[in-house]
């Protein structure tokens, strides 16, 4: 795997939820890795484990930036592209920002990678693509995002692959469905904890409850990322990267409940769409990433215990009493 790889990877969104484990993992293959973040939405304290490490270099800068990215490609073979604007919401609210850094963003990873001759792009992409599509959904279906965010990483996708025609980048674009895990501090889990912390006699939560997503533990995706990375078609193509089982936000709320011992709390679901752009039911097939050799370690019941703990040691401890 590190042969295809080279020896030193760039990371950008280091400092992220995924970038942050991402680059661990790379760390302990023996990779040397190169991180580039501006901290928008990233934290130091995801970075701890890497700090003291002479074998991972931190580049605080903007992947807009074109002298801060070529500054970030020095020596390296191969990036994993995380940075992103990844709020649907937040895409709403201000598209040309959201087109700025997930499309205009991908242009200038791959153009600083074509300029520094480094074949090799990852491209974390997102389920979003496809908006509302019937489950599971292949990756042939036709892209057809509701949502900004979904429009801006189609698109970047399509740069992916045009640079793999034009200019023989080896590319990949990864689906990510519901990432979930320690230092995941947005999304739908992240919430629900939030809103329980704040009073964990009465829980509101958006939408009907009835939506279904599909939910994979932060390892796995780094276990899938890598695999892709190791053996899969790097000519543009797109892996759906998920669980291949989906929950209701209901059975959500319910695992929640029972890992704090909340038994009594009064949950209200509010009804219509959670937010503008969400899509209601999300089931990737699968088959692609498993053919690779792809199987979830951690299950939802699991994950979602862990995930818990891990908040609680961060925030505090939940209690009904
Ligand atoms: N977490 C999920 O459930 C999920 C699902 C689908 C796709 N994805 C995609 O996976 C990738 C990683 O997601 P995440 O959950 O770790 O997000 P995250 O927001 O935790 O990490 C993104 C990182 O990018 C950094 N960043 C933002 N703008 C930057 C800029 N201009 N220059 C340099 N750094 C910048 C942020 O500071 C942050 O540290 C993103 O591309 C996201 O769209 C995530």
């Amino acid at each position: 795997m590190t042969k295809k790889l080279g020896s030193q990877v760039l990371v950008t969104g280091v400092a992220g939820f995924i970038g942050s484990h991402l680059a661990e993992r790379l760390r302990s293959m023996g990779l040397g890795v190169t991180g580039i973040d501006n901290f928008s939405n990233g934290y130091e304290e995801n970075l701890t484990a890497l700090k003291e490490d002479m074998d991972f270099k931190l580049i605080r800068g903007d992947i807009l930036n074109p002298n801060d990215l070529s500054k970030a490609c020095e020596g390296v073979d191969s990036i994993f592209h995380m940075a992103a604007q990844s709020s649907v919401a937040r895409s709403t609210e201000d598209p040309i920002h959201d087109f700025e850094l997930n499309t205009i963003g991908m242009l200038n990873v791959l153009e600083c990678a074509r300029k520094a001759d480094i074949e090799t792009i990852l491209f974390a992409s997102s389920s979003t693509v496809y908006g509302e599509a019937p489950v599971p959904t292949p990756e042939e279906h036709p892209l057809r995002p509701i949502s900004n965010y979904g429009a801006s990483k189609a698109a970047a996708e399509a740069y992916c692959h045009s640079y793999s025609s034009l200019y023989g980048l080896r590319t990949a674009s990864l689906r990510y469905y519901n990432i979930y895990g320690p230092r995941s501090r947005k999304g739908v889990m992240f919430d629900l904890l939030q809103k329980l912390r704040k009073d964990c006699h009465r829980l509101e939560v958006l939408g009907t409850g009835e939506q279904k997503k599909d939910y994979l533990y932060v390892e796995d995706v780094i276990d899938a990322t890598l695999l892709v990375s190791s053996s899969g078609k790097l000519k543009g193509e797109a892996y759906n990267i998920g669980s291949g089982e989906s929950h209701t936000v209901k059975e959500l709320v319910d695992h929640i409940l029972r890992n704090l011992g909340l038994n009594s709390t009064k949950v209200i679901f509010r009804g219509g769409v959670s937010w503008a752009g969400d899509v209601q039911n999300t089931l990737p097939d699968t088959t692609k990433i498993r053919k690779l050799g792809f199987a979830p370690k951690t299950g939802f019941k699991e994950g979602t215990s862990i995930f818990v703990k891990w908040y609680q040691s961060e925030y505090g401890k939940i209690s009904g009493r």
